[in-house]
């Protein structure tokens, strides 16, 4: 962050005083309805996002980014990150984004929306988080909070509240948003789960009152109705948000391996799986198999998971079954890519983000699928509507459109699920290929569609070992 300030007076007057702050708190109307000082340190998916969704429910945010690149692109009214709808709700509500971090020091709620990217060992990297917090603790007034909304290891907010921000009030405040739909999410959550000291609850229901209420909001309510506030210990609160991915993970690894066996004795994976999308206790999500789950997200927090319960002395043994799960997923479907064309031919693979809907490459199964292509000898030549270059793989060749891809490609690989795949002219794109080899790596295409259109189709719970 920027040049250093000085701290100011102590925040949540109400607080201090042993008032509650949970209906008609200093002298606000309704719940929800004071404009709370708020500074959210990180302006990446989680950070642009909460301080976009905060101004517009009302509070004064300020939104700290240390990347210079990042920070020009919001102060230029652009999203860097490519969010849909973020850029043209930030245009709309008061938010500051700024490279300094003085607005910490008259913050009444802090949000920390940092990396915790996955360090070369599979552990969390918290130097992000530590750099941010030390920051924090030296410019935050007494008795401020501080929301860890980063994914952080269990115990990470008891660490911080008896040391760095021993002055403050530390909450765990785990976000779930998907990227692709960000702004629905955080309007409208499943659920919301924070913990940390009991005074610091009041606080956090009155930041997302109108959530919590569900009232004037853009976009969809869940049918459901508001979500609930779901006030725990910080450790609880660290490890609802592992448990959780950890699950959909495992989900995702268990529904490919019952694809991948459907294959094997010759059952229709498709009807499998949709039979037990109607058991409401397994519920119709995730039950798409693909080539390998990846993301921002659940690779390294499932090796996060691991980690922590291997410190508690725990052999994690589904976890890590999910994880080799997926390693050998993409493995599978590479190797069955590779069997099929002869050396040196030309790939158009379709995808590069880790899924639809964002621009987002970070552990996406569709770089690991081309570098390893590309390592075997392969061509790579891609296109994906969010991803117009790749400077990371230098020997990955990335077109403005699909058709360009795909020109003379002796195979087509599809390894995101973006609508334009899907609904891709099969007939046409066949008359610029080279080879008739598809491989579908998210099983977007019907077998009978792509056959019409004159290709040999390979779903991905159709390949051998
Ligand atoms: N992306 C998701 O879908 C998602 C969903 C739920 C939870 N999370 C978790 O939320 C956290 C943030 O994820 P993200 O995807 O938004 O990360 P990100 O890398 O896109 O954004 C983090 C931002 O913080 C900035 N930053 C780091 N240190 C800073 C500092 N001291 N001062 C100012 N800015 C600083 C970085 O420059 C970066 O722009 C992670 O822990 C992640 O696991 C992410």
């Amino acid at each position: 962050m920027g040049r250093s300030c000085t701290s100011s007076a102590p925040v949540w007057p109400c607080i201090a005083a042993g008032t509650s702050f949970f209906r008609r708190p200093c002298e606000h109307a309704e719940w929800g309805d004071r404009a709370v000082r708020v500074t959210v340190v990180g302006a990446g998916y989680v950070g642009a996002t909460s301080a976009v969704v905060l101004a517009y429910l009302g509070h004064r945010v300020t939104c700290v980014e240390r990347n210079a690149a990042r920070l020009d692109r919001w102060l230029g009214g652009e999203d860097p990150l490519g969010e849909p709808g973020l850029a043209e709700l930030r245009g709309q509500v008061a938010v500051e984004f700024t490279s300094e971090a003085c607005s910490i020091a008259s913050a009444e709620v802090v949000i920390v929306a940092v990396g915790t990217p996955m360090d070369d060992n599979g552990r969390p990297d918290l130097s992000q988080l530590d750099a941010a917090t030390a920051e924090i603790g030296g410019l935050a007034a007494d008795g401020a909070i501080v929301v860890i909304r980063s994914t952080v290891p269990v115990g990470t907010c008891d660490r911080l509240q008896n040391s760095t921000l021993r002055r403050l009030r530390v909450v765990s405040n785990p976000e779930f948003l998907r990227e692709g739909q960000a702004l629905q999410d955080a309007f409208f959550p499943d659920r919301i789960v924070a913990g940390g000291p009991p005074e610091a609850q009041r606080p956090i229901e009155e930041l997302y009152g109108r959530i919590l209420e569900g009232r004037d909001l853009p976009g969809n309510p869940r049918q459901e109705g508001p979500p609930p506030l779901l006030w725990m210990s910080a450790r609880s609160a660290e490890l609802a948000k592992y448990a959780a991915n950890g699950f959909l993970a495992t989900k995702l690894s268990f529904v490919n391996e019952i694809a991948n066996i459907a294959h094997a004795v010759g059952a229709d994976a498709s009807a499998v799986l949709g039979s037990m999308a109607l058991d409401p206790r397994i519920g119709r999500h995730f039950l798409r198999p693909g080539l390998g789950w990846g993301g921002s997200c659940f690779p390294k927090d499932t090796r996060a998971f691991q980690v922590i319960a291997e410190g508690a002395g725990y052999d994690f043994v589904v976890l890590r079954a999910a994880i080799e799960q997926n390693a050998r997923q993409l493995a599978r479907f590479a190797k069955a890519i590779e069997r099929a064309v002869p050396s040196r031919s030309t790939v158009g693979l379709l995808g590069l983000a880790f899924k639809a809907g964002t621009s987002d490459t970070r552990e996406s199964p569709a770089i690991a699928l081309a570098r390893r292509l590309i390592r075997g000898g392969l061509n790579v030549v891609a296109y994906d509507p969010g991803v117009q270059q790749f400077p990371d793989e230098p020997r990955l060749s990335v077109r403005a459109a699909l058709v360009e891809a795909c020109a003379d490609a002796d195979a087509v690989v599809i390894a995101t699920e973006w609508p334009e795949f899907a609904e891709m002219d099969l007939t046409a794109l066949r008359l610029v290929t080279r080879g008739d080899l598809l491989f579908d790596g998210r099983n977007l295409i019907s077998p009978a569609r792509a056959a019409l259109a004159g290709f040999r189709y390979h779903g991905v719970a159709g390949l051998g070992d």
